[in-house]
């Protein structure tokens, strides 16, 4: 069956940003002139992926008004003749058919794609988290679907991890089958250094079939008292083979302060207009 369907959370706290998340949902923080979240929803929609689901929560409405259509803003944009600025945000409100999800209490990433169980109605589907944005020649997303397509099974992106970074990451046993592709026996969340299984870490991108979610459904709270996916996909593991895909392309955690300045960075040198400017102000910082 075609993956046609995405999750994407977007109904933490983002604490680690307070005071700004107070107010402004992480997801809506920007990387050059797009809010984070653009880039995940791109990311699907090059894809394949016809649904977007946004698992939002209290404070998100931002991200809701975002997607939508502004007519007030339109027309405005219309009288002044500002045809590509109004041509840049109809792209936007007809980028995809995004429905929304209230996550009525924060208990997890595992609880957060639960509560899409009845708008994915038993398809396989694509889960995206906003915080990691990967640039690549080909979309990450895209890479995994193809394996999915192999195989007809779950599957989760991995990259090398250092051992001092196991603390941050699902960590996975793999059995290499081929080139970038293992077969995973078993996952961790957050472990320790000491008791990471390897140097494999799961990274935001899973495509998934249904029956996670009876697996989610009786997962109890893990690491940090959260209901977390990974516990979800070892239960699954009991029923079917798991895959964990080494993903081509480059990563960026934004869910972090240094890891959102290291992806703003990075997009800023590279930029076609300010790339070089910025590169020679950067120089001179340091
Ligand atoms: C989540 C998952 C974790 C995964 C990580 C990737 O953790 O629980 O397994 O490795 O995303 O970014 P979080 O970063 O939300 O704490």
């Amino acid at each position: 069956m075609k993956i046609r369907k995405a999750v994407i959370t977007a109904g933490g706290w983002g604490t680690r940003f307070l005071p700004i998340t107070k107010s402004q949902p992480k997801e809506m923080l920007p990387l050059l002139n797009k809010p984070l979240i653009q880039y995940v929803v791109e990311e699907a929609v090059s894809s394949g992926i016809e649904q977007i689901i946004l698992v939002t929560s209290l404070v998100k409405n931002a991200i809701e008004n975002y997607f939508d259509r502004s007519f007030e803003l339109e027309h405005f944009l219309e009288q002044k003749g500002e045809t590509r600025l109004l041509k840049k945000l109809q792209d936007l409100s007809s980028l995809i058919n995004v429905c929304y999800v209230r996550q009525k209490e924060q208990l997890g990433l595992g609880h957060a794609v639960l509560s899409a169980r009845d708008v994915i109605a038993g398809e396989p589907f694509a889960v995206l988290l906003p915080d990691d944005i990967i640039e690549g020649k080909v979309p990450a997303l895209k890479q995994m679907i193809a394996v999915y397509e192999q195989y007809k099974t779950s599957v989760v992106a991995v990259q090398r991890i250092s051992s001092q970074d196991a603390p941050k990451y699902g960590v996975i046993t793999p059995k290499e089958v081929s080139g970038r592709t293992y077969q995973i026996l078993s996952l961790v969340e957050k472990p320790t250094p000491q008791k990471a299984p390897s140097n494999l870490g799961v990274v935001g991108r899973y495509i998934l079939t249904p029956q996670i979610f009876d697996a989610l459904a009786v997962t109890t709270p893990g690491k940090n008292r959260e209901i977390q996916l990974t516990d979800a996909l070892q239960l699954l593991l009991e029923q079917q083979l798991v895959y964990g895909y080494e993903f081509e392309g480059e990563r960026y955690d934004t869910g972090t302060p240094l890891g959102w300045l290291e992806a703003t960075v990075a997009f800023g040198l590279k930029h076609p207009d300010f790339g070089p400017a910025f590169r020679e102000h950067l120089r001179k910082l340091l």
